[in-house]
């Protein structure tokens, strides 16, 4: 089995539904509040990890009432957090999500997220060495997102950089990743031009871009793909992008064509947004399959 690494944040998630959402300077009375697992790095690498991946994880969380569980739900969850460390010297992180009409504003805190060391690759590269794909997103430091895109590149290690939330980085190590997986506002900001069919013919079965529920799309070489999503009923979006791109990862180290790929991660995506909660609705490999058949 292809072993995956997730280097990436962990957080605990303050989700407050609400049918109204305040406009600056307005309270409003919200509905429920739900606290959750969460983190765009911890999430990528359990919606792999549920797909039947082997998945391990580089992370930090902090010495805290809630450091404990967010382990645990990734112990129980089946990805190695023996590279996972606790910092004492600051919070684990977390993201402050405001939930309303199905769509999601989030605030994040990155708290131990933030405490990479400078010597990361000398303290990491035997464990990176040892997996054959890597993802990393932006809720940890740009220096280690850089140095982690460098060090796979010269060692020949697939990567997935999902560009989220957006933050500049130079065009010559962005594209060190084998993959990018930008959202559309993301793209236009990462590639500087507003046409998405400009930016994935510069980037041929590079560049793919998610479109929420249109979809995603690239350039195979010779066309542009648009590989549709999957209608299905909307609870909550959070995390469905970090589902795509942990399912897309695990499709690709076990080979499949990008086409492919992108449609299992189409579906696994489609499958995290019936249910509250970034986790929550994650699919397992075999209700990915049943999707498939009813398709
Ligand atoms: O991508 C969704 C995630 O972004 C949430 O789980 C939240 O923690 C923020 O990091």
């Amino acid at each position: 089995m292809q072993k995956i690494l997730v280097i990436g944040s962990i957080n605990v998630d303050f989700v407050v539904s609400s049918k109204v959402r305040p406009k600056i300077g307005e309270t409003v009375i919200g509905e429920k509040l739900t606290v959750t697992y969460g983190g765009k790095g911890a999430n990528q690498a359990i919606a792999a990890a549920r797909l039947k991946a082997s998945v391990s994880m580089i992370g930090k969380v902090g010495v805290d009432f809630i450091a404990n569980d967010v382990l645990e739900n990734l112990n129980k969850n089946n990805v190695d957090i023996s590279n996972v460390e606790s910092i004492k010297q600051s919070e684990t992180g977390s993201a402050h999500i405001t939930l309303s009409d199905g769509d999601n504003s989030i605030i994040v805190i990155p708290g131990a997220n933030n405490c990479f060391e400078k010597n990361f690759i000398e303290k990491f590269s035997q464990v990176i060495l040892q997996h054959d794909f890597v993802i990393v997103q932006n809720e940890i430091p740009a220096f280690i997102v850089e140095q982690v895109l460098d060090f796979c590149y010269i060692n020949n290690i697939d990567t997935i950089y999902n560009p989220a939330p957006f933050r500049e980085i130079a065009l010559d190590t962005l594209l060190k990743a084998k993959y990018i997986t930008p959202n559309e506002h993301e793209a236009i900001s990462l590639l500087k031009t507003k046409n998405l069919k400009e930016i994935v013919k510069q980037y041929p079965n590079q560049v793919i871009i998610t479109l929420g529920s249109k979809g995603a799309m690239y350039f195979d070489g010779e066309k542009i793909v648009k590989v549709k999503a999957i209608k299905t009923t909307v609870v909550d979006t959070t995390g469905a992008g970090d589902t795509f791109n942990g399912a897309l990862a695990v499709a690709l180290s076990k080979d499949e064509p990008l086409f492919k790929a992108i449609n299992f991660a189409n579906v696994a995506a489609s499958l995290s947004i019936e249910k509250l909660g970034a986790q929550a609705g994650m699919p397992s490999l075999s209700m990915v399959e049943e999707k498939f058949k009813k398709l």
